[in-house]
């Protein structure tokens, strides 16, 4: 089939670069040149762990194009997905300004029926936005379909080639046929691809996304329960876990959820709620939850320092918002910077992959080692915000020889307490005796 994709950040380009994998045509439109003169150079613009194998290889085939002009992007294509920025607006809400501008754009543009797929994470309603913009101008046959992504940086790749599930939200026969084949190659294991109306649709991917936000809350909070009363939060988790009504996954506690998604479609959804005259009550408290548990380190540290923080400097471990991404949107290691130098401390943090986008971010507010044990020197201890593999079986003797103390803050459950105890550290983690 011949694809468009509007828009080449994160989605885009995995969407893109997916569905020419299975033989699409598909051709990328960005406005910005600069990236679309990279991408078409083979230069991937995005860290995602398996996709610039599959980009170059596409790109090479001439499978996979970009350009900046909408036109030409448009012109041939039979299905044409948004994937734009849907940025909150200063309420929370999401802001639909790039999504309705390209629809607008659009209608001026198309002169055949096409398929029109909104892959952004949108507000319910806006498939029939993106209708009437588009109808404003262009008067013959086409449909809007609401097709949400379920991508996990790290592993989007792999999400996109062997999706859980495809939710198609079109009440049209002929947009069904034509997502059907499309989707087709991906769902080859039995998974469904499960069509339904555009509105449940476009709430299924706000739905999806707030009860696993909702899920982290709930076992952060258990995990504060657990550090009050003595209990131990891995055993709760698996004593929980293995209800199969329940589920092993997205239970573990931690210093609270970040990244692009979570916190942006937790507030869109308690925003919409709110335009339906809907107050969604156990949604305000996963927010404030996390707000908490992202500085759930810090008065732990601070007791352990007699409440003086000025002059101390720590080792930070991990800045990305979660392990095999450079995305620290909302990333509790940077709540932790803030907090800490706010109180006098110096801190140096080693990540595999992010420190190139925290330093551009904040500059030399904090200091940048080059591995995880030269971010230990004179240390008085070491702080873990983001569970990297690599973090999970350190060499603890070239820790405990590097540090000033064997002193660990550990946001992320990554060690044995017992172990590292007898190892003679002094051990905090989340939940945990
Ligand atoms: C998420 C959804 O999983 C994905 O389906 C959607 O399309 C986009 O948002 P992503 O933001 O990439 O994906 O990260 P995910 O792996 O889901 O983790 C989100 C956050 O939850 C991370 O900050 C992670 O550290 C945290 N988390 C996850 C926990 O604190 N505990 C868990 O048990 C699981």
């Amino acid at each position: 089939m011949k694809i468009a994709v509007i828009g080449t950040g994160y989605v885009g380009l995995v969407t893109g670069t997916c569905f020419a994998e299975t033989g699409n045509k598909v051709i990328c439109v960005d406005i910005d040149k600069a990236k679309v003169d990279k991408l078409s150079n083979g230069e991937i613009t995005i860290y995602e762990p398996g996709l610039e194998k599959l980009f170059l290889r596409n790109l090479k085939e001439g499978r996979l194009q970009f350009t900046t002009d909408l036109a030409t992007g448009v012109d041939t294509a039979e299905i044409i997905f948004l994937a734009l920025p849907t940025p909150p607006g200063e309420d929370g809400s999401a802001d639909l300004r790039y999504v309705l501008g390209v629809a607008d754009d659009l209608g001026k543009i198309m002169t055949d029926y096409k398929v029109i797929v909104d892959k952004s994470t949108v507000p319910v309603g806006t498939a029939e936005k993106v209708h009437a913009a588009i109808a404003a101008n262009y008067k013959g046959a086409f449909d809007v379909v609401s097709n949400p992504e379920f991508l996990r940086e790290g592993v989007a790749v792999d999400d996109f080639m062997k999706p859980d599930r495809v939710v198609v939200g079109t009440n049209s026969e002929r947009a069904r046929k034509a997502m059907s084949d499309l989707y087709a190659p991906f769902v080859r294991q039995g998974n469904p691809v499960i069509f339904m109306d555009e509105k449940s649709a476009e709430l299924t991917k706000y739905a999806a996304n707030s009860f696993l936000a909702t899920k982290i809350s709930f076992m952060n909070e258990i995990a504060q329960l657990c550090e009050r009363l003595g209990a131990d939060v891995d055993m709760v988790r698996r004593g929980i876990g293995s209800d199969e009504r329940i589920g092993k996954r997205f239970l573990f506690p931690g210093i609270g959820y970040g990244g692009s998604c979570f916190p942006k479609d937790v507030q869109a959804l308690i925003r919409s709620s709110e335009e339906a005259s809907y107050d969604f009550k156990i949604l305000k408290a996963v927010e404030d939850v996390n707000a908490i548990q992202k500085k759930h380190l810090i008065p732990k540290i601070s007791a352990f320092f007699n409440n003086d923080l000025s002059g101390k400097h720590f080792a930070l471990w991990g800045l990305a918002f979660k392990p095999n991404t450079d995305d620290i949107r909302e990333a509790p290691a940077l709540s932790i910077i803030d907090e800490l130098v706010s109180r006098g401390s110096t801190i140096t943090a080693f990540d595999p992959e992010a420190m190139g986008n925290v330093k551009k971010l904040i500059g030399d507010k904090i200091s940048y080692a080059s591995s995880q044990y030269d971010a230990l020197k004179n240390a008085d201890a070491l702080i873990i915000a983001t569970e990297w593999s690599e973090f999970r079986t350190p060499d603890f003797e070239m820790i405990g020889s590097n540090l000033k103390a064997k002193v660990i803050f550990d946001g992320r459950n990554l060690f044995d307490s017992k172990y590292i105890l007898e190892l003679g550290y002094h051990y905090e983690s989340i939940g945990r005796p």
